[in-house]
């Protein structure tokens, strides 16, 4: 078990905008950071981070939570081992409590996987530095190829020795499961054999965002192997190829940095980009670009450079990956490589400088360079140069941000020598066939309760069929407890003294919102003001939950926009103490309705005169209260 002080140092330690900016690049607007949602796939940002509460939320999903419970949700990892991955992140040392054994039963299989492909890629390491056949073949490949000692330990490189039991062996005197080892991928079940997957090659450790080891490429050494080339991890709970970019752990800084990301398709062609000395660049390892890859490099920077061979065999599937990205909405620049080079070859034949200065004179958005391409050897056939034509307007088409969209077109049309109006008619009947096609339709959001709860927060009216339920007025209460629980009232006591007072002999009915009410009573006993981390940093995932959604706000008020424009927005804080009133005096209603509701079923089915004598008294007084208060609220009460 983790220390309480542990799990403390990390929650005080941990900044969210930090923790979540390792995973999304996120933009400041009003109080609140916000990205597009890594939960959920969107195109404009409803995912917001705010500093200064310690959460993330997501408007258009349910995600919500603290630093903790963002690595969990986003690595599918246990409490400890998000506590722990964050106790690494800010050096804050770990202690544990004794009784280990629970906590392995308590682990999550990812968390055991995660552990497991750890321990082999330190165990390849090792094998490629320190056992001769790992130096004799393994580092002399390597060597030959070009990659110095430092890129070899910054990418964690290691080699696999050429027998059938050598990772197998090894994994089994630490105590794993040869289950578990095949579900890691890292040994083959055939006909009653179990062995090494990886045999006499080097290794190639994937790396996750957070720069876990997920997966392993393995590549032969000898040239004359009749093996392929390359052999990966097959997918298992913590990998999924298509989900994945290699080099994105050690790109994603510089992403952000640069607001740009190349892309390659090898793996020595990332690790010989950071050797010339660029960082921003990642490989989709060989295979057609996913859907999954695009949105992963899109939560980092919206533009794409794609490094092409010279080789033009591969350049039209390459065209059609491309259409991918622009459709995602992402904008993509190209650059075309030499006759018969690699990004790899190249920077090797030519070194860093000249490798850098090459892609800055060459790089050409990608409609120019498919204009281009398509138009060589056209001439002047007329068929032809219209079937061109189109297919350049696909790709335009398919850009969704209407702005670049008239660009790209401006540009087309310049390149083409083909009046703009022209090709407008024909990109605007094009878009309409996409759209009704409709291979993206538009699914809106749309969860009514989510809406309701925002009117309200908007200090609007209430809807009377969700208004008048008793949960929402406790949870309005709790609402205005956690937001304002310390602002003063007129007289000076803070508003949590006036609800807690008031609501002491209301018995809540909904679990959750007793609990926070319990709980910030508990506290304020210790004559403190009540700290809103308590509740959304509480292990209690519902408590969390409830409180994020309670205290945070979409609207952004502008102070500026406020002042420029004169407008006054009048804020809930100054009407705290009648907002605060009213909506006690509505939750007392509405328990006395359900109480007569619950007297007058009594009343029907009891026939004894004494106990009917007591009810109809209950009645009485019922009905009196009820009057008072609706007297209070200025209602009218019928009957
Ligand atoms: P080197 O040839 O060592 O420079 O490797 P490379 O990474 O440049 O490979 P290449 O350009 O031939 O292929 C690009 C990518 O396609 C590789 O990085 C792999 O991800 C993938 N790939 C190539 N060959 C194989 C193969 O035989 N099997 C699998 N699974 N993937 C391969
Ligand atoms: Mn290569």
């Amino acid at each position: 078990m983790l220390s309480p002080e542990t799990i403390q140092a990390v929650q005080q330690a941990a900044l969210i905008e930090e923790v979540v900016g390792d995973f999304v690049t996120l933009k400041k607007r009003g109080q609140n950071l916000w990205a597009c949602c890594p939960f959920h796939h969107e195109r404009t940002p409803s995912f917001a981070v705010s500093p200064g509460k310690g959460f993330y939320k997501c408007f258009g999903c349910d995600a919500a939570g603290d630093a903790i419970a963002f690595v969990k949700a986003i690595e599918g990892i246990s409490f400890v081992e998000a506590v722990k991955y964050l106790a690494q992140k800010y050096g804050i040392p770990i202690q544990e409590t004794e009784d280990e054994h629970q906590d392995i039963a308590a682990q999550h299989e990812k968390d055991s996987l995660y552990i497991l492909m750890k321990l082999a890629q330190t165990y390849y390491a090792d094998t490629l530095w320190q056992h001769a056949e790992g130096q004799r073949i393994g580092y002399t490949y390597l060597q030959e190829r070009g990659i110095t000692d430092e890129f070899i330990n910054q990418f964690g490189l290691g080699y696999s020795l050429d027998t059938w039991q050598g990772f197998h062996t090894y994994a089994q005197q630490q105590g794993y499961s040869d289950e578990l080892l095949e579900k890691a991928g890292l040994i083959v079940h055939n006909q009653e054999k179990l062995y090494d997957r990886f045999r006499g090659r080097v290794i190639f450790p994937i790396h996750n965002l957070s720069g876990k080891v997920i997966a392993f490429a393995a590549r032969r050494v000898k040239a004359s192997d009749d093996q392929p080339k390359y052999i990966n991890s097959p997918d298992t709970p913590i990998y999924h190829k298509g989900d994945v970019l290699y080099g994105i752990y050690q790109a994603k800084q510089k992403i952000k940095e640069l607001d740009s990301c190349l892309l390659v398709e090898g793996y020595t062609d990332v690790i010989a980009l950071h050797m010339a000395g660029i960082q921003n660049v990642v490989a989709s390892s060989g295979t057609a670009l996913t859907d999954a890859q695009i949105q992963l490099i899109s939560r980092f920077t919206k533009h794409v450079t794609v490094l092409f061979d010279g080789d033009t065999a591969g350049i039209q599937a390459a065209l059609r990956g491309i259409d991918k990205i622009l459709e995602k909405g992402l904008h993509v620049k190209v650059i075309l490589l030499p006759d018969g080079e690699d990004p790899d070859s190249y920077a090797k034949k030519v070194g860093g400088l000249a490798f850098q200065n090459y892609l800055q004179q060459q790089v050409q958005d990608f409609i120019t360079f498919k204009t281009k391409l398509l138009m060589k050897g056209v001439g002047e056939d007329l068929t032809r140069k219209a079937t061109v034509i189109k297919d350049i307007l696909q790709s335009v088409a398919l850009i969704p941000d209407v702005v670049s969209r008239a660009l790209l077109l401006q540009q087309t049309s310049k390149l083409l020598h083909i009046d703009e109006s022209v090709l407008l008619a024909e990109l605007n009947q094009l878009i309409f066939k996409q759209e009704k096609e409709s291979r993206r339709p538009h699914k809106l959001v749309h969860n009514p309760v989510k809406e309701l709860q925002l009117t309200a927060k908007r200090g609007e009216l209430m809807p009377l069929n969700w208004a008048t339920t008793i949960e929402a007025y406790e949870q309005e209460s709790i609402r205005l407890l956690l937001n304002y629980g310390s602002m003063p009232l007129e007289d000076g006591t803070p508003l949590s003294t006036y609800l807690l007072r008031e609501l002491a002999d209301v018995p809540f009915q909904h679990l959750v919102y007793k609990e926070i009410l319990n709980i910030y009573e508990q506290h304020s006993l210790q004559g403190q003001p009540v700290n809103i981390h308590v509740f959304i940093q509480h292990p209690d995932e519902k408590i969390q939950k409830t409180a994020i959604d309670l205290t945070a706000s979409p609207y952004e008020i502008s102070e500026k926009w406020e002042e420029r424009y004169q407008i006054n927005v009048s804020k809930e804080e100054d009407n705290l103490h009648r907002t605060a009133y009213k909506n006690i005096l509505r939750l007392k209603l509405r328990l006395i309705h359900q109480l007569i509701e619950e007297n007058n079923k009594l009343l029907k089915d009891n026939p004894d005169v004494e106990e009917e004598d007591k009810l109809l008294q209950v009645y009485a007084a019922l009905k009196q209260s009820e009057t008072a208060i609706a007297q209070q609220l200025g209602m009218v009460i019928v009957g």
